[in-house]
């Protein structure tokens, strides 16, 4: 069993990094081997939507350290995927990796027969301020075939401010210990050694301020209680606050799963379909060829009519602006 764990954040001995390595000390003391990347250090380029990874099945063409990570990333049974949030969530480095999933586009099935687990750990300052910051690194995870047998939201705002968070180093243990040895059959198993209070199994944050959410089922198998802690209402399936309301439903824009909405409330959430929600490999798959791939010959059936449309916006790249070359004087 290996994990691999990935740091968000630039801030050497900050909060995310001090989390992720207490959950691969939970992991490697659960038997597996640990490696860790710091994202920050990377070489990433921006996806230039070529879509030759997925129409070609070519190598991507931008040269960058992201195949390098993903090469990583794939001989991995389980990661944990950490991430300061800046402005309201994960820092950019998680979208930049994330953009590039397309990549892994053909390997989602085999990916997800290894089946493989994941954690999340949403790092930021204040509470109230971090609202898409674990629904997007579960995204991260779900998209990798690594659905997040839990996940983590810590609240502290100074480099290593979480280590004063009474509990919070014992939760983000368990939490890598629960990626290596997969969900245990009782949920007590999940109580943090010498600690009294068993770790939550529901979406939301903890007591008196403190962080934390640990799930403790794999998100393709349960329904847990839509309300937090808090009580707020939250998907069952993915942890995610962020729903879509209107025509008579509930969904959950993360991974897809449903509720009816009526005058009695909302009834029980439900994933669409017998092959699970959005990220689960066969739905995945069946986006990838199904729709993605179809988009090529789509587009080039109707080419010929966009040609002549596309010319106006062609006689306006005079307002294009950028930045002086280095070295020069911008004065
Ligand atoms: C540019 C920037 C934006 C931030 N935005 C938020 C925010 O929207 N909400 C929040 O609660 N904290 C925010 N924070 C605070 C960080 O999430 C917090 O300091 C976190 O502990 C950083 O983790 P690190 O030590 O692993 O880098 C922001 C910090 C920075 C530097």
């Amino acid at each position: 069993m290996k994990v691999l764990g990935l740091v968000g954040s630039a801030r050497r001995l900050g909060n995310t990094e001090i989390l992720v390595k207490e959950a691969l000390a939970g992991a490697q003391e659960a038997g597996a081997s640990v490696a860790m990347v710091r994202l920050t250090d990377l070489h990433i380029l921006p996806c230039d939507g070529c879509m030759s990874c997925v129409f070609s099945r070519r190598p991507c063409r931008l040269g960058d350290d992201v195949p390098w990570l993903f090469e990583r990333m794939l001989e991995a049974d389980g990661l944990v995927v950490g991430a300061p949030t800046y402005v309201l969530g994960p820092a950019g480095v998680i979208k930049m990796i994330l953009d590039r999933y397309l990549m892994l586009g053909h390997l989602v099935e085999e990916l997800g027969r290894r089946g493989r687990r994941g954690a999340a750990i949403s790092v930021s300052g204040l509470r109230g301020w971090n609202p898409f910051g674990a629904s997007l690194l579960n995204v991260f995870l779900l998209a990798m075939q690594a659905p997040p047998v839990g996940w983590l939201e810590a609240y502290a705002p100074g480099p290593g401010e979480v280590l004063l968070e009474e509990g919070l180093v014992e939760r983000a243990h368990a939490l890598g210990r629960l990626v290596a040895t997969g969900p245990p059959p009782d949920p007590s198993a999940l109580q943090p050694e010498g600690g009294a209070r068993p770790e939550q199994c529901t979406p939301g944050v903890g007591e008196e301020g403190r962080a934390a959410t640990v799930g403790r089922e794999n998100p393709r198998e349960r329904t847990r209680s839509p309300l937090t802690d808090e009580g707020v209402f939250a998907c069952p399936f993915c942890g995610s606050p962020v729903l879509r309301v209107g025509r008579g439903e509930v969904e959950c824009p993360v991974c897809s799963s449903r509720a009816l909405l009526g005058a009695e409330g909302v009834g029980e959430f439900r994933p669409p379909g017998p092959l699970g929600h959005r990220w689960d490999p066969v739905p995945a798959r069946e986006h990838i060829e199904g729709w993605v791939m179809g988009t090529r010959d789509r587009y080039l059936a109707c080419r010929d009519a966009i040609r002549p449309l596309r010319e106006r916006y062609r006689q306006l790249e005079g307002w294009w602006i950028s930045p002086p070359p280095t070295g020069s004087d911008s004065t």
